[in-house]
């Protein structure tokens, strides 16, 4: 633990609040403005996350672990805050309690990265940092249905009229849609589905997908940030998908690493905490 684990944290949490105030700040948009109490709670959101960013990057490598360990905590209790408030939205939104701009499933999306990046927050505070060969195939899951996701998303909100650009959305909702079953498929075919020939044909399939996408969102991204798009895509919205591509390639990367590591249970488990008994505690 140390060093690495400080860096890694750095890493990670950067990413994800930037991503939770950009939810919060996106989420705040869809509501009417008679929804004065939501949008208020947004706000609250978007600022909490807006100072952690701030504190964030006065954060080095060279931080005392310890520090570390109690900022995840106080990044967790903020993830779980706005966690909390998407998923009233959500329940709202269901029982029309609340009638919003989001699509239930928008708001869903947004509440399952939240608590993604919670889980993730507990496993570097336990010492984790790498992704499990035997998660691999749940992890790809999670992302796969992110990107099917974002491809709807894409699909809704640019105008019906730039018909090449919404039809290439919906190839991207269905292919990922199709990456999607077969990874649910491989998941239940566990374990003899964690061979590595079966992985790395697996991996490289996904890869392939999400160059293509990232290579579409980038340019939606660009037309965005230069208002020549029809729609009512934001701006931050557009950047924001882009990015999840690139972090989802990285994650791939990853995949890849650990599935050529070779057999054995140091491999099995590539956590600091089986060579080091000085780990910070659980969040
Ligand atoms: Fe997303």
């Amino acid at each position: 633990m140390s060093h690495v684990f400080v860096t890694r944290s750095l890493e990670e949490v950067r990413f994800w609040c930037r991503m939770m105030k950009e939810h919060a700040l996106l989420i705040r948009y869809g509501f009417t403005g008679d929804q004065r109490q939501q949008i208020q709670e947004a706000d609250r959101c978007f600022y909490v996350f807006e100072e952690i960013e701030e504190r964030l990057y006065q954060f080095n490598e060279r931080a005392e672990p310890e520090m570390m360990v109690r900022f995840n905590m106080e990044i967790y209790q903020a993830a779980s805050n706005l966690w909390g408030f998407t998923r009233k939205v959500l329940s709202y939104s269901l029982s029309r309690k609340l009638i919003t701009h989001h699509y239930p499933l928008f708001i869903d999306h947004m509440s399952r990265e939240t608590a993604y990046f919670m889980n993730r927050i507990e496993l570097l505070n336990k010492g984790t940092f790498e992704i499990l060969r035997e998660t691999v195939i749940t992890e790809n899951i999670f992302y796969l249905r992110l990107m099917a996701d974002h491809a709807k998303f894409f699909g809704h909100m640019i105008d019906p009229s730039e018909r090449e650009l919404t039809s290439q959305a919906s190839d991207f909702s269905f292919q990922f849609d199709q990456l999607l079953l077969s990874a649910v498929d491989l998941e239940s075919m566990r374990p003899y589905s964690q061979k590595t020939s079966i992985l790395e044909r697996f991996i490289a399939e996904n890869r392939n997908a999400v160059i293509s996408f990232k290579e579409y969102k980038q340019t939606v991204r660009e037309l965005a940030h230069k208002g020549r798009i029809r729609g009512n895509l934001h701006p931050a919205f557009a950047a924001q998908m882009a990015r999840e591509a690139d972090y989802c390639l990285t994650f791939l990367d990853a995949c890849d690493h650990v599935i050529h590591l070779p057999p054995g249970p140091e491999n099995q488990a590539l956590s600091e905490s089986s060579s080091s008994s000085s780990s910070p505690p659980p969040v």
